[in-house]
Parts: C-alpha cells; structure tokens; sequence
C-alpha cells in the first residue's frame, strides 16, 4: 500500500497528472525514513531535515509532525514487513507549466514504503569498492530534493566502473557520496566533513558521530582534502538504508590494508547495539557531538 494525497490504496492504483511539477520540474524534496520492527528510526530527525528541505524550496509544510507521524505509522501498519524503507515525498502540485511558483495549488503528497534491505554479512565483511569523482551539483546539496540528475549520473559512472558508490570531491576537498555521506579514518581518528550547503546533513552521520563522541572514538570534524581520502587507512559510507559500511577499494586500489578496518567494525556493532536498544523502546539520547 501507498499515500497518495489523502488516500491508502496500491501503487498499482496511484496516479498524479503529468503536470505535477514534480514531474515537469523535479520541484519537490524527499525523505528515507528506515523502520526497524516498525519502528520508524530518528523519525523527529527525519521530519525536521524535512521542513529545513520544505524552507529551502520555500513550501509550506502540508502536514504538522503528529499528522505525519501519523501517516507513517498508518503505512507501516499496511505493509507487511517488519523491517521497511519509507520513502515521503512533497512537491509544489499541478499547475500549467511556468517555472515561477503557482498561487493556490495544494502539494502532492506521496508516501511508499519498501521492505528494508540493509547490507547483507558478505558484503560487509569484504566491503565495497568506490571510485573518486568530481562533484558537479548545485550549492544547496543541505536539500533533500527529489531533482537528483547529477547524483544518478555520478551514481551510474560507479556502476559502470564496478563500484558501488562515488566519492565526491569538491575544490581539493571532500563532499559526500553520490546517495550516502562520508568518513574516513586517518591516524587512528575518524575524520567526517562538516555540514555545510554541499553536503547533506545524513541523520545516519549524525548518530555515527554521536556513538563516536559517547564511546570516545577519537574523531574531528573538519575538512577532508582528496589527499586525506588518497591516503585513508579507511572510509565509510553511511546512509539510512544502508547504515554504515566500509569502503575497501578506491579508484581500483585497496583502502588501507583492503580489509574493513577497526574504526569499521566498532562503529557497525555499536550501530547495531544502538538501533536494538532504540527498538526496545531503550534510552534514545546519545552523547551530541563534543
Ligand atoms: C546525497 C546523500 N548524502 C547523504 C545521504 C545519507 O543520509 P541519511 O543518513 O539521512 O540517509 C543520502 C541518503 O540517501 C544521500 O542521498
């Protein structure tokens, strides 16, 4: 089952007219909210990076946080997975097509929900290979908009190579991934991009960086240089969907010794130990960053 605009029905069934301008213009931003035991995870995290999105393309929020905890709980509730991937998406409606914002128009409003697939035990224990690559998007990457052209391309040029994820590099420092954010482990210190407007604030970096600071994890935040990410003894990715995994290849040369490394492994079970205690309905609140 979906939301589309009010109602529950199957995606089978969805429809929007093709002058939404989510369609026309890619003039809307989007969320990934993970569901672990149909529980969705850091969801007041998710609806704030929401309305910090709505306020970059200068759209009023639809919906109020109880109103969409609401929906999603609804979701969750008609699919059948314990575990899903929700995905929530608002653009400015249907107009005729003009690039300057209509008057009067009432959002679209889609949520769907996918069975969550995180990454499977084989792959974490290899990790995965990545290649480095210009960072050619706009100045407001802090939005989560649903115009993700240059993130498919970047995305697709990894694929291409045999690897999974691209690396982005941004004026001799890096950004984030094509679809994920970032670290790497230099000198014993795990090293993360501050957030800025050429990056997204990723709600998975934000707890990475908080078990980090609660289990003193020597980490800095501050700029990355390519020569840092040439040179890391290990890097990350992380993302809600596939939470945090190691990076063991990069532009076809191994990271490091080219095995996951320890920053890697504590990280992943600290990770997992959290999400559990979350789960249980245990204490949320980790240590914010120092
Ligand atoms: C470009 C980009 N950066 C970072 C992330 C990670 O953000 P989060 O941890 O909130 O999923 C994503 C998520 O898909 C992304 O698309």
């Amino acid at each position: 089952m979906i939301y589309l605009n009010g109602k529950f029905m199957p995606i089978e069934e969805a429809r929007i007219p093709v002058l939404d301008r989510g369609f026309i213009f890619g003039d809307g931003v989007y969320e990934v909210i993970p569901v672990y035991s149909r529980k969705p995870f850091r969801l007041a995290e998710h609806l704030q990076r929401l309305q910090h999105s709505l306020d970059g393309i200068r759209l009023s929020n639809p919906h109020s946080d109880s109103e969409w905890s609401s929906l999603l709980e609804q979701l969750i509730d008609a699919n059948d997975s314990e575990d899903q991937s929700l995905y929530l998406h608002v653009t400015r409606g249907v107009a005729k097509r003009d690039h300057a914002f209509p008057k009067g128009v009432a959002p679209t409003v889609f949520i769907m929900s996918n069975p969550l697939l995180t990454p499977p035990e084989e792959l974490l224990a290899t990790g995965v290979a990545a290649i480095t690559a210009t960072d050619n998007r706009w100045l407001r990457c802090d939005i989560k908009a649903i115009s993700l052209l240059p993130n498919v391309l970047l995305r697709q040029m990894a694929i291409d190579s045999g690897a999974m994820e691209a690396v982005l590099l941004r004026d001799g420092f890096m950004t984030e991934g094509a679809a994920s954010n970032i670290f790497i482990v230099k000198n014993e210190t795990l090293l993360a991009p501050p957030k800025n407007h050429l990056m997204l604030p990723g709600i998975t970096y934000d707890v990475v960086l908080e078990l980090a600071a609660t289990y003193k994890i020597r980490h800095e935040v501050r700029a990355v240089s390519e020569y840092e990410v040439l040179t890391a003894d290990e890097i990350l990715l992380t993302s809600s969907t596939r939470e945090i995994m190691p990076i063991t290849r990069l532009d076809g040369k191994p990271v490091g010794n080219g095995k996951p490394g320890v920053i890697f492994e504590v990280l992943y079970s600290l990770y997992q130990e959290y999400k559990l205690t979350v789960m249980r309905g245990g204490k949320a609140e980790l240590k914010a960053e120092d």
